[in-house]
């Protein structure tokens, strides 16, 4: 008998996180206490003043019927102006800016909205497992560009063969990093490097703008768009999920060029039938009275990150030390790769962090730990790790 699904599906990896989930799950049964610092979902609760909103918002039978797939007029103003405080990018509300069911969903069905099958879409090894999935379910070809220390977590776009970049149709950037923590700083020309590049052939640019409001030691990530020329060869999907703490409320922006945003809506109009209207008006909330949240949050995440990067340097690791994002990405210590070293925490302190490859091959030899968890438990797991591994005695690889 064939078997019951699309062979599309067999290209695709099982979903990391599943696998995680179930190591976690596996442990859990046993009645062992496992801390996880493997997922990057905010621990801590959405704003009261989001969740007042959403009360408010689902009492109102405004709400109640199928909402329009173009978004709610005050979430697409809220967002705009968002953009425009923040960013300093001017987005038109009617034509530039349309809801997603967060950032994922976004990123998947973009690649519905661009690609035909045959074509390549560019993303980044390590990278969100999005980039790679959406375009295989298109029937495109993901090609991943190598990141790394070496080259400062920036793909050189200059590598692709010309038979691929001939081929190629979107570009997926992601900045700050998930996972590597990457930022863009400031004087960097890389996004202006993207537009020029994107420009010459004539390629679309989604930047995944996931985590720009959570950043430390006084910095700010941009938005690409606010780079001059981007609006015209690029989109970006923002999320409320992890500086709003609302990662369950799947709620999102797809904001930018508008023939792309076009495109995008009218691939939706045929999927979902839009976003829960009272959601999108506490999420307008969020974006105009909570803005002073995610710094808030921000606070927190520096004070995990400190700790974390105090204790793997005294196991012995090099980590950086990230500016944005929820993460830590550290290499491993001699004689380890991604998977024994994650087994390693798993098995001897009962502490999950992810394998750096499994966001790609050339994450091997680095771990991600995410950020995720409250300092008591992060305090808990930094001293299970340390008591396994002996403090001081592992040397990083080179
Ligand atoms: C780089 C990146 N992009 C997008 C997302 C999707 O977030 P959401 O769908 O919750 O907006 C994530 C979530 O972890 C992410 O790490």
């Amino acid at each position: 008998m064939s078997p019951r699904h699309a062979a599309r599906l067999d290209k695709l990896q099982p979903y990391m996180f599943a696998q995680l989930e179930q190591a976690i799950a596996a442990k859990r049964e046993a009645g062992i206490d496992v801390i996880s610092l493997g997922i990057g979902d905010p621990d801590m609760p959405t704003p009261d003043a989001v969740v007042a909103a959403l009360r408010d918002a689902v009492g109102r039978p405004d709400t109640h019927q199928y909402p329009s797939n173009r978004g709610r007029a005050s979430f697409r103003e809220a967002v705009a102006s968002f953009y425009e405080q923040r960013f300093a990018v001017r987005l038109d509300p009617a034509t530039q800016v349309l809801p997603v069911l967060g950032g994922k969903e976004g990123i998947f069905h973009i690649c519905q909205a661009l690609l035909d099958a045959g074509d390549v879409a560019l993303g980044t090894d390590p990278g969100y497992p999005v980039y790679t999935g959406g375009p295989l379910l298109t029937d495109a070809e993901p090609y991943l560009l190598p990141i790394n220390p070496e080259n400062d977590f920036k793909p050189d776009l200059a590598s692709i063969p010309a038979d691929i970049l001939k081929r190629s149709k979107l570009l997926f950037i992601n900045y700050p990093n998930n996972p590597t923590g990457a930022v863009i700083e400031e004087g960097d020309s890389f996004f202006a490097d993207v537009v020029d590049w994107a420009k010459t052939h004539d390629i679309i640019v989604v930047h995944d703008n996931a985590y720009s409001e959570i950043s430390f030691d006084g910095y700010r990530a941009p938005s690409f768009l606010a780079t001059p020329g981007a609006m015209d060869v690029g989109i970006e999907m923002f999320s409320l999920s992890k500086a709003w703490n609302m990662t369950g409320w799947r709620v999102g922006a797809c904001v930018g060029n508008t023939e792309v945003v076009s495109a995008f809506w009218k691939l939706k109009t045929n999927i979902d039938s839009g976003m829960f209207e009272a959601i999108q008006l506490a999420a307008a909330t969020a974006l105009t009275e909570c803005r002073d949240f995610p710094d808030e949050m921000s606070a927190i995440y520096q004070r995990r990150r400190d700790l974390v990067i105090e204790a793997l340097r005294a196991i012995g690791l090099e980590p950086n030390s990230p500016k944005g994002s929820i993460y830590v990405w550290a290499r491993v210590p001699e004689g380890h790769d991604s998977a024994s070293f994650s087994q390693l925490l798993l098995d001897e302190a009962n502490v999950v962090v992810s394998p750096g490859s499994s966001f790609g091959a050339a994450g091997e030899g680095f771990i991600r730990i995410s950020l995720s968890t409250p300092d008591d438990r992060l305090r808990e797991a930094i001293g299970r790790i340390e008591a396994s591994l002996g403090v001081g005695q592992a040397a990083p690889a080179r």
